[in-house]
């Protein structure tokens, strides 16, 4: 069994995969880590020096790599079921369940405005109310992706062991 975590930046899918991954002995793969092993870069270095496109290529053949795994949770990156055939080579992936950490956005402008620097597509963004607008947006393009998940939790008020509880009472 693979278990994959999807959803918008900020939402808690590292921190949840974490916890998730110990409670079922699961190894945990945060998929923008493994890239950025891989290419020994940060993910803010590869979109400064290499740009986006190359960026969303390695993704894809990231991905492809870590379904290969068993007993496995993995955290996505918050764009990667946006691009190219991802959601497909995930949905068609053995054993594979896709779990949306769902939020509002006020909640997501609350916890990624004061790490927005160590992410290259809102770093720019200076005020609340551009991060807000700018997320607004940006969802409404990724949610019909992210809504083609088999489970849906909605984490806004609730705690990292809570959304772990929800998730397992969903799968088992
Ligand atoms: C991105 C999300 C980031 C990272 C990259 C692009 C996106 O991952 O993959 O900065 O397109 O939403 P997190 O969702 O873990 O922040």
């Amino acid at each position: 069994m693979i278990l994959i975590l999807v959803g918008y930046m900020g939402s808690g899918k590292s921190s949840v995969g974490k916890s998730l991954s110990k409670i079922l002995g699961y190894d945990f793969i945060d998929l923008d880590a493994y890239i950025e092993e891989n290419l020994q870069m940060t993910i803010s270095e590869i979109f400064e020096s290499k740009g986006e496109i190359f960026f969303r290529k390695q993704e894809s053949s990231c991905l492809k790599d870590v379904l290969e795994k068993q007993k496995t949770v993995v955290a996505l990156g918050g764009g990667t079921p946006c691009y190219g055939n991802n959601l497909n080579i995930l949905k068609e992936a053995d054993a594979s369940k896709i779990i949306y950490l769902k939020s509002s956005i006020q909640n997501l402008a609350d916890r990624l405005y004061s790490e927005k620097s160590k992410r290259p597509l809102i770093s720019h963004l200076h005020s609340k109310t551009e991060l807000i607008e700018f997320i607004g947006k940006h969802l409404f393009e990724r949610a019909p992706f992210y809504e083609q998940s088999d489970i849906t939790i909605k984490i806004d008020t609730f705690t990292i062991d809570q959304i772990v509880e929800s998730i397992l009472l969903e799968l088992f």
